[in-house]
Order: C-alpha cells, then sequence, then structure tokens
C-alpha cells in the first residue's frame, strides 16, 4: 500500500454507522466506494450488528458512492449467495477470492452490469490477471459450488458450526476460561472473552496472551486452530460429526490446561 493509496483512504470502526456517516459529511462528494467485508473475518468473526450494513447501502446510495463487499472469506461459506443474499444487502461490486476457486489461486468481481462494461474489451478500463480463468483454479472452484449445492449440504455445515460454537462456549464454562462464539454460516470465531465483540478495540480487550496458550495447547492435542485470535476458523463438509466431537474433547481438555 503505497503512502498515496492510504492518503486517499478514510478509515471506519465495523459497525460504526455514525462515523461513516460523519466521514460523508466531512467529505462532501469526495468519497467514490465504500469498501467492506459484510462479515468480517480478519479481525476474528464479528457479526454485522442489526441495520449496519442496511445503513451502508442508504448512504452510499444517497451519496452516489459505490457500495464494495469483499467477499473473500464470507462468500459461500455464509449463505450460497454469501452475505449479501444472507442480509439481503446488495452491494455495486463483489470481490471473491480463493474461495471461488476451492482454495487454488483466483480471483473474481462481480456487478452491475453499467459498471462491468467499462472494463475492457467493453470498456476502457483494462484488467489482466495470471490467474485468471486459469482452468485448474476454475474446475476446483465449479466442484466446490457443486458440492455446496448439493440440498441439505450447506446447512448440515452450518449446524455442525453451530455445534461446534455452543461446545466450546460450555467446555469453556466448564474449565472456568470465558468462551464466547458468534457464528455466521461456517464462520466462527471462539473469542476468550466474557461478551460477544462488535468492534475491533474489543477483540483487543481480549486475553491474547491466554489464547495463545489455548492454540498450544490444542496443536499439543492434534487439532490446528488458526493461530491468531484476530482470525476466523472456518468449517468445510470435510468437518463431519466425528471430527467436531474429537475437536471438542480436545478443546475441553486444552481449555482446563491453560485455565
Ligand atoms: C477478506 C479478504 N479480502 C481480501 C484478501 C486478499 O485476497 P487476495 O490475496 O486474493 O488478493 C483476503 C486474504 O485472505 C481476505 O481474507
Amino acid at each position: 500500500m503505497t503512502r498515496g493509496a492510504a492518503q486517499d483512504t478514510l478509515v471506519a470502526d465495523f459497525n460504526d454507522l455514525e462515523a461513516v456517516e460523519a466521514l460523508f459529511a466531512a467529505n462532501p462528494d469526495q468519497i467514490a466506494a465504500v469498501i467492506v467485508e459484510p462479515v468480517p473475518g480478519n479481525m476474528g468473526l464479528i457479526p454485522p450488528l442489526p441495520g449496519f450494513l442496511e445503513g451502508l447501502r442508504r448512504l452510499t446510495t444517497a451519496h452516489g458512492a459505490l457500495l464494495i463487499f469483499d467477499e473473500v472469506m464470507s462468500g459461500f461459506r455464509v449463505a450460497l449467495g454469501g452475505a449479501q443474499a444472507l442480509y439481503g444487502v446488495t452491494p455495486d461490486l463483489t470481490c471473491l477470492g480463493k474461495v471461488i476457486g476451492g482454495g487454488l489461486p483466483i480471483g473474481a468481481y462481480g456487478g452491475r452490469s453499467e459498471l462491468l462494461t467499462r472494463v475492457a474489451p467493453e470498456g476502457p478500463v483494462y484488467q489482466a490477471g495470471t490467474n485468471s480463468g486459469n482452468p485448474l483454479s476454475v474446475a476446483a472452484g465449479l466442484a466446490t459450488l457443486e458440492a455446496l449445492a448439493v440440498p441439505g449440504a450447506l446447512d448440515g455445515a452450518i449446524a455442525r458450526t453451530r455445534r461446534l460454537a455452543r461446545g466450546l462456549e460450555a467446555a469453556g464454562f466448564e474449565a472456568g476460561v470465558p468462551v464466547v462464539t458468534p457464528v455466521v454460516g461456517t464462520m466462527f470465531t471462539p473469542f476468550l472473552h466474557t461478551a460477544v465483540p462488535t468492534r475491533l478495540a474489543d477483540v483487543q480487550r481480549g486475553d491474547l496472551p491466554r489464547f495463545k496458550r489455548w492454540f498450544h495447547a490444542l496443536r499439543d492435542r492434534g487439532i490446528s486452530i488458526p493461530p491468531s485470535q484476530y482470525e476466523a476458523w472456518f468449517t468445510s463438509l470435510a468437518h463431519d460429526d466425528a471430527t467436531i466431537d474429537a475437536t471438542l474433547e480436545a478443546a475441553g481438555d486444552a481449555l482446563r490446561a491453560i485455565a
């Protein structure tokens, strides 16, 4: 990120609609677009508060700015139609990453045709990429989408995710270690907190050293979790009931070890 790009970027807290509103008021006709992870996983999973995404849609439309959803994590994970289907808020542009390549290198963006027709060869904006349309990535992506679209497949994964999340909270309660685990679709994060974080500052107030000890205690028990409290966890179709049970058993044991 160059200094110039940073200078041209305004930052507001996720879930703080008033802050976004204040930036629009302070920078009239200057804001081209609002870019947001609608279900952010990059500070641990923080669900959008009711009205936040709807408010972004309202503000961007009112000020003639684009609303861009980064669904690199949430696409196909929180619902087959991504966060925009789950919350019923339609952005102008959507970015997808490895999730649309079944985990292989690729990226994609989509949106309203009046925007996409501005891209070459129809329009003047040139774009190309090494992995654009890469056959292996696209085949993996299609196979993933077919597996997810089997009736009941994603719903089953979401149900197992909820069971895992509630089980982790219960294991924390039994071990005397506070655990709260927000879940959206197959994304979740067990925070070692007493209350569900709604902002980055809440995550920063958590017991980060203790999370580190939990990570190592779980690894010693054969379970590999994201190495930071600032990462979302994902379940996939491969995480069956037996995997969830084994994870819960190890997690409870590891929580008792770090209590
Ligand atoms: C939400 C989100 N957006 C964007 C990216 C960057 O994706 P890429 O490396 O495909 O540009 C990541 C990477 O993990 C991500 O998690």
